[in-house]
């Protein structure tokens, strides 16, 4: 335990006033990773246009200790790494494939979206996912989940989200079990091939992870993240334990503890890994002077483990 969470934690115990939102919360913390982990969220993604190649390996670059790789799944049952449940936000899919939208209700009326599940990776191939971020990026592809380990195996650490998985699980598509598959095939399965490169696998879905458990053991750590639907309740004491039961940690809204950061330090308690997202340069609240010195309120007064950022490069230096 660092001298400060250990004064903090005291100043807790010893019964002080509820602390401002810069201190720690009122509970002893357990100690501290020696080093919290630097998770790149799609990649930089401040950087280079989300969940591409180019953003992976800048992160590699920026020293990101993990790369993460949101997931989905083609109709003929191949992952990708891709935010959206739909293609339109992040590839030109609408003027490759005009005809193949398809329309859905929502609470600003109709939309037309492209859901990956409807596209062969054949035809995801296609699309360019660089040109909305910037034409610096023109032509850059939707990657595999096999390209990206193919280019993370052995610089850093693999976090792979299930996205959205009862959506595939609706179509008969098993998310979880190809992904079981895929780190199998590469190895990852082996505990002397994860020294080198570290896999965790989280999600907001806990039946993903129970069902990721089932598959694979205690093989991949996993993470249960908070703050999505039907999700909040987690970080309660009675939550937490509940996570405890099927997860390796957790990852909540970084605001989440900054409004209540008695629940980081339960998270610990709890004996959870705690990896906060998402810290982007662009919106950091106040108090705090940029996302570096968020990030060192994550780790130094919460007791983070590790956090998300759009910005790797941006990770406090080792102190
Ligand atoms: O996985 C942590 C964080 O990425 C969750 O939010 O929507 O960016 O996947 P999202
Ligand atoms: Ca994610």
């Amino acid at each position: 335990m660092s001298t400060r969470i250990a004064a903090l934690a005291f100043a807790g115990l010893c019964g002080c006033a509820q602390p401002p939102v810069r201190e720690a919360a009122p509970a002893a913390a357990p100690a501290p990773p020696l080093a919290p982990v630097n998770i790149a969220h799609r990649g930089a993604s401040a950087y280079a246009p989300e969940h591409t190649l180019p953003a992976y390996r800048l992160a590699l670059e920026m020293g990101a200790d993990y790369v993460e790789q949101d997931l989905q799944l083609t109709r003929d049952g191949r992952l990708v790494c891709l935010h959206d449940t739909t293609l339109e936000r992040t590839t030109d899919v609408e003027e490759v494939f005009p005809d193949r939208a398809v329309t859905i209700e929502t609470a600003d009326g109709p939309r037309r979206v492209w859901p990956v599940a409807a596209f062969t990776l054949d035809e995801v191939k296609r699309l360019d996912a660089g040109s909305w971020f910037d034409a610096e990026f023109a032509g850059v592809r939707v990657p595999t989940l096999q390209e990206a380990i193919d280019l993370v195996q052995g610089e850093a650490g693999l976090y792979m989200e299930t996205k959205d998985p009862e959506t595939y699980d609706a179509l008969g598509l098993a998310m979880e079990a190809e992904l079981v598959r895929v780190l199998a095939a590469n190895g990852l399965d082996a505990a002397a091939t994860r020294t080198a490169t570290p896999v965790f696998v989280q999600s907001f879905s806990a039946a993903s992870l129970r069902r990721m458990r089932d598959l694979a053991g205690d093989t991949y750590p996993l993470v249960q993240l908070v703050g999505g639907p039907g999700t909040q309740g987690l970080l309660t004491d009675d939550g937490l334990a509940e996570v405890a039961g099927y997860a390796d940690g957790v990852g909540p809204a970084f605001p989440m503890l900054l409004a209540d950061p008695s629940r980081a330090l339960a998270v610990r308690a709890a004996g959870l890994e705690l990896h906060p997202y998402t810290v982007r340069a662009g919106q950091v609240p106040e108090p705090f002077d940029d996302a570096t010195d968020l990030m060192v309120h994550l780790f130094d007064e919460l007791g983070a483990t590790g956090v998300f950022t759009d910005n790797p490069d941006l990770f406090p230096p080792a102190r």
